[in-house]
This record gives structure tokens, C-alpha cells and sequence, in this order.
């Protein structure tokens, strides 16, 4: 699994690293997307339920939903558990790896250039691919553009990133999902790298981006 979820955002700065441009959009529209309004713990134990034993989860994140994200996704109990004293199950958190964008953006508190992903594992652990991988992955941070000059996506993902991702934790052939796939870089990924992606898009418009962008 390697998503980029949505997170809930206020016009207080909430859109953490996105910060400049982005944050100014969601002041004036109250988002950056039609779809934001969704919490991790909608998701997290979805997610855990399908992926197999054995195998990784990469999850993007910024520094204001870090915590919640992190203590939702190593403690899947519900509220009904909890007061039966189940004991805590979930993912295993791994590590965090940093997402270098290569940009920089003006902020009152140091300039923001990277973005957390968090990486998972779901039972047994099973060692990366290529170990000599740093935690600290500088791609530059370019987004595709419509006719109209502006961006096809706000928060579009790097194809390079992905697969740093994907090349470390599946197999040729292996399934990759990514739930929120916005214009689709994770499938582009998979595609050179021979994997079968699955890939889920609420929002029709960037659905059928993804799809061109995967057949072409
Ligand atoms: C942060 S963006 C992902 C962008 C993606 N990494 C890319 O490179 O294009 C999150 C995406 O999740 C979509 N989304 C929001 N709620 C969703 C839901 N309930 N099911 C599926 N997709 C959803 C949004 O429309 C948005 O495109």
C-alpha cells in the first residue's frame, strides 16, 4: 500500500508543508480539493484488514496530522474494545522517511521543504529490497500542468518518489494499492516497474486523468 490521503484542513494553516499557494486556496475556497473531510481512523483499520501479512505501508502525511495518524494506525482498537481491555493491535510503525522536495516555501517558522511518509508493516517483518536506500528521498517536487497553466493536481506525487516505494517493498507482478490515487502517479509507477496497481479516485476529474495518464 502507498497513499497520499486527505486530511482535514482549516483556514488557520492547517495545510502544514503544502503551505504558500495551497494554503491561500484553501482561505479562499475552505479546501484544496472536493474531497478532504475524511480522518485516518476512517481508513486505518481498512487498510490493515486487506493487506497481507508480511507486507508494507507507506503513508504521506505533514507534521499536523502526524500524532493522530501514527496513534491511530499502531492502535487499531475501537472504543468497545478499548473498555474490554483488549490489548492494542495494528500496524508496526517502522520509521518515518522524509521526503525532500527540493522547493521551499516562506513560513514564520523556518521555511518547510519536505513532507513525512510514514512507513508501516503489517505482521512479520520483511526487509526492503535495495537496503542501501536513504531515509531521506530528494526529488524535486515538479507538477504537471493543464492547458490552462495551472496545476492538474495540487498535491501531486512524483513518479520517481513512488517508486523508490514500490521497488523497495513488492515484488514483479506483486498487487499495490493506493486508495487515494488523485491523478495517479502511484499506477504510472507500477506500470514501469511491473506491478499490478489498484487504484481508487473519488473525484471523477482526476479519475480520469489517472486513467490517461496510465494508458498513455
Ligand atoms: C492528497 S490527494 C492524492 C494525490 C496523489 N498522490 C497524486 O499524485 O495525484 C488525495 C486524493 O484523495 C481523494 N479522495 C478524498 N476522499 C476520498 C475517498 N473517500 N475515496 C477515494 N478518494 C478520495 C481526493 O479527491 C484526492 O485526489
Amino acid at each position: 500500500m502507498v497513499t497520499d490521503p486527505p486530511y482535514k484542513i482549516t483556514s488557520r494553516g492547517n495545510a502544514g508543508n503544502s503551505g504558500g499557494m495551497l494554503q491561500k486556496k484553501i482561505n479562499m475556497q475552505g479546501q484544496v480539493f472536493k474531497h478532504n473531510n475524511i480522518d485516518c481512523s476512517e481508513y486505518a483499520s481498512e487498510f490493515y484488514r486487506i493487506l497481507k501479512d508480511g507486507s508494507h505501508c507507506y503513508v504521506m502525511t505533514n507534521h499536523i496530522n502526524l500524532i493522530h495518524m501514527l496513534n491511530t494506525f499502531t492502535d487499531l482498537r475501537t472504543e468497545e474494545e478499548k473498555d474490554n481491555g483488549v490489548k492494542p493491535y495494528g500496524f508496526h510503525f517502522i520509521k518515518s522517511l522524509i521526503w525532500d522536495k527540493g522547493n521551499k516555501i516562506m513560513g514564520q517558522f523556518y521555511m518547510s521543504q519536505f513532507e513525512y511518509i510514514l512507513f508501516f508493516r503489517k505482521g512479520r517483518g520483511i526487509r526492503i529490497n535495495h537496503c542501501g536506500t536513504s531515509d531521506i528521498l530528494s526529488i524535486p517536487n515538479i507538477k504537471l500542468k493543464g492547458i490552462d497553466g495551472k496545476n492538474l493536481h495540487d498535491t501531486e506525487k512524483p513518479v520517481e518518489l513512488m517508486k523508490i516505494l514500490i521497488n523497495n517493498s513488492s515484488q514483479q507482478n506483486g498487487i499495490v494499492l493506493d486508495p487515494f490515487m488523485g491523478i495517479g502517479s502511484t499506477g504510472i509507477a507500477c506500470k514501469e516497474l511491473d506491478r499490478q496497481f489498484i487504484g481508487i479516485e473519488i473525484d471523477q476529474q482526476y479519475y480520469n486523468i489517472a486513467q490517461e495518464r496510465i494508458k498513455g
